[in-house]
């Protein structure tokens, strides 16, 4: 189409001229003159149904003449109608001849609506999303800002405006509009870590400590268990999860997290106290009583030797027989009675003073018959010359 239509076209525009009005009256020339649509017949241009237009120009019905695009629209050249600039663009002249004249709305902005006549159909991308293209047709094109993150800023072109919840927070929406969106990590839990999306990234403490703090951003408000306490549980949100070491057992350590940590109180001695943090605590079974087992939490687990048996110091796990030579007739005896003199016992452990026989003597092999005969210092060191005889 020659430029020489378009021309004088273009001037009117320019010039700020009612076109539209002057066209609009049945394409006849109004009072001021205005004939561009005479112009254009005059070159010969068809009204026909259908016959393409020059660029700029379109019918509105079959029939009627070309007539310039209006705002909103372009028309390339041959055809027959004004196309509206697609969502996303915007053209705020007439007679637009190139769809390129379409203006795409700006980085950060959106427009669901064709034929936009104005940059201000451009909306912003609302708070919580973000986009650096243009030309957007719709919000929901607008790249929301990831989980983890928000922004309170509408129209951002770039994710950068997306910020982090801080540690010690976390975040499961995208999109998000405002900062309180971040919750805090429960207690017992703590994140180190900015623009965390999960609940997972809130790390449990570890087993034998615990934090009653809401969204601690560090491992240090993990308070350990005191020592003679344990916890096997992670993400404890009490210091009551710390369970006291039982009587008969102590534990020097803090932070303790298996009930092996607390240590047992050896055979011979017990301890009543709970939650005990030393070994002095494990005390000894008084003279005359034993106590065989480890971790002992009462001290009525002291038993008294038996009778025939007797222990002289504190703290045995076995009372020991009654030497030859002697007998214990009661419980609890802390040494055992000598016979009399010129008596003997025909065995350790005896009972009774009858066992005390003049006729009975000590023989060498005799010792060596009962495993767990007293050695021969010992004997000598309670009952003096007895084994001499
Ligand atoms: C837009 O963002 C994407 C993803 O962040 C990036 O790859 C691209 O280069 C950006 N484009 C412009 C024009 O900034
Ligand atoms: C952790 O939280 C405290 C307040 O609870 C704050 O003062 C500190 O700056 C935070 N540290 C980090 C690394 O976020
Ligand atoms: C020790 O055992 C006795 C008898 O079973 C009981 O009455 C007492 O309360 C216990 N002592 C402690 C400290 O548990
Ligand atoms: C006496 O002591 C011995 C040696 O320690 C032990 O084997 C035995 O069982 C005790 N006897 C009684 C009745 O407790």
């Amino acid at each position: 189409m020659d430029r020489k239509v378009l021309l004088p076209l273009f001037l009117l525009l320019a010039a700020g001229e009612n076109l539209d009005a002057s066209l609009s009256k049945d394409d006849q020339c109004d009072a001021t003159g205005d004939c561009a649509l005479q112009a254009l017949q005059t070159k010969g241009l068809s009204t026909e149904d259908g016959a393409g237009c020059p660029a700029g120009l379109g019918r509105s019905v079959g029939g009627t003449p070309c007539r310039p695009c209006p705002e909103g629209t372009y028309s390339e050249e041959g055809s027959a109608v004004c196309t509206r600039c697609t969502a996303g663009t915007w053209n705020d002249r007439r007679g637009a001849g190139k769809k390129s004249l379409c203006e795409p709305c700006p980085v950060g902005t959106w427009s669901s609506q064709e034929g936009a006549i104005s940059l201000l159909a451009c909306m912003e991308c609302p708070k919580g999303t973000f986009s650096n293209r243009t030309a957007l047709g719709s919000q929901s094109l607008c790249d929301r800002c990831p989980g983890g993150t928000w922004s309170d800023v509408a129209g951002a072109s770039s994710e950068s405006v997306c910020q982090k919840c801080t540690a010690g927070k976390w975040s499961p929406q995208v999109g998000a509009d405002r900062e309180s969106v971040c919750v805090q990590c429960p207690m017992g839990r703590f994140n180190v870590e900015e623009g965390a999306a999960e609940p997972t990234k809130c790390k449990a403490c570890k087993a034998g400590t615990w934090s009653a703090q809401e969204g601690a951003n560090t491992t240090d408000v993990c308070t350990p268990c005191s020592a003679g306490r344990w916890s096997p549980a992670t993400g404890a949100t009490t210091e009551a999860t710390c369970a006291e070491c039982s009587q008969g057992t102590w534990n020097d350590a803090k932070g303790s997290s298996t009930v092996r940590s607390c240590k047992k109180c050896g055979p011979g001695t017990y301890s009543e106290d709970i939650a005990a943090t030393n070994a002095n605590v494990c005390l000894p079974c008084p003279e005359g009583t034993y106590q065989p087992i480890l971790a002992a939490g009462n001290r009525t687990l002291c038993i008294p030797c038996a009778v025939g048996n007797y222990s002289k110091s504190v703290g045995v796990a076995m009372c020991k027989r009654c030497p030859f030579g002697s007998y214990g007739n009661s419980f609890g005896l802390t040494s055992c009675v000598k016979c009399p003199k010129g008596t003997w016992t025909r065995a350790q452990g005896s009972i009774r003073a009858d066992q005390c026989s003049s006729w009975v003597k000590p023989q060498a092999g005799q010792m060596e018959e009962e495993k767990d005969a007293e050695p021969e210092e010992d004997i000598k060191e309670e009952f003096g010359g007895l084994t001499g005889q």
